[in-house]
């Protein structure tokens, strides 16, 4: 079946789709984005995501191109016409298509392109036996709770992870914190069996899997911290973990040259991993 993408209001056979030269998306980066996962055609958490995507806009004063009772009604058209059963949803918002100029633009309709493509999960053989992570440090702007397209950073350290041949990247202040990973949040476990992550402020992208699976923690009884912890606490932490749309929760077990729990994944790891397994398959009826 025919690639199919959805540019400012017609759908277009994805190899034919473009947009201006002069899209501020383009020349300034000036535009958010979001990345939701399909299965059996259903979105995980899709009014989630559409919640932040909404928040991005208002956070960077962009109107909403649509409003969201059309964009649902757009995204199912969009699946069915791709006709995938499984896959992933990129939405882009951007301010729209102006002479350049700095300042923003008036009378301008801000752009909405969206693509499907297939699903980016990590292999089998990844959940079952983790994967290894590098540090790097953090270089990106000050306000990463908006899921801006702007990603210059995030994808030099991603370029490093894979030059290492390792999955991820997590990023390091200066001081030692780690806040997120270039493409996913992070996760540790103590010693003492408590799950910790960095508390979704300016330092972060707010993760729906982070949001989801802290609450499936919740419900199964696991002691939860949200707070900032250093790269050392989680080199030597029992367990570690990192999560995202397209890698739900995915065990990490070396950090730099440090195996984390003895290179194992660890029990806590693997409850929250069946956790949103169930939670994955209660919505879209897709098995893990
Ligand atoms: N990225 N932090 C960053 C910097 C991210 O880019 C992402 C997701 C996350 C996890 O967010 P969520 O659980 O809502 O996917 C955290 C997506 C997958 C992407 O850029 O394609």
């Amino acid at each position: 079946m025919a690639r199919i993408a959805y540019v400012n209001g017609k759908y277009i056979n994805h190899a034919q789709a473009s947009v201006h030269i002069e899209d501020r998306g383009y020349q300034f980066s000036d535009g958010v984005y979001e990345y939701v996962a399909f299965y059996n055609r259903k979105l995980l958490d899709g009014e989630l995501h559409f919640k932040r995507l909404e928040r991005s806009l208002k956070e960077l004063q962009i109107a909403e191109p649509v409003n969201f009772a059309a964009l649902r009604v757009i995204v199912r058209e969009l699946i069915e016409r791709n006709g995938r059963e499984d896959g992933g949803l990129y939405i882009q918002v951007t301010r729209g298509v102006a002479k350049r100029d700095h300042v923003f633009p008036k009378n301008v309709r801000p752009a909405l392109v969206m693509t499907i493509c297939g699903a980016k999960t990590p292999k089998p053989n990844e959940f079952e036996h983790g994967v290894k992570v590098i540090t790097q440090p953090e270089i990106r702007w000050a306000r990463r709770d908006i899921k801006s397209v702007s990603l210059l950073a995030n994808i030099l350290a991603k370029q490093e992870a894979s030059r290492a041949h390792v999955r991820e990247s997590l990023l390091v202040e200066s001081d030692g914190t780690i806040n997120e990973g270039s493409a996913s949040n992070v996760f540790i476990v103590t010693k003492s069996g408590k799950l910790v992550t960095h508390q979704a402020d300016e330092n972060i992208l707010g993760g729906i899997t982070r949001d989801v699976l802290l609450r499936l923690a919740h419900k199964a009884g696991i002691a939860v911290e949200e707070r900032a912890f250093s790269v050392n606490e989680a080199k030597a932490a029992a367990e570690a973990f990192i999560t995202s749309t397209s890698i739900n929760v995915l065990p990490v077990v070396k950090i730099d040259d440090k195996l984390v729990g003895g290179g194992k994944v660890g029990e806590i790891t693997k409850q929250l991993q069946e956790l949103y397994n169930a939670y994955i398959y209660k919505q879209t009826g897709k098995k893990f």
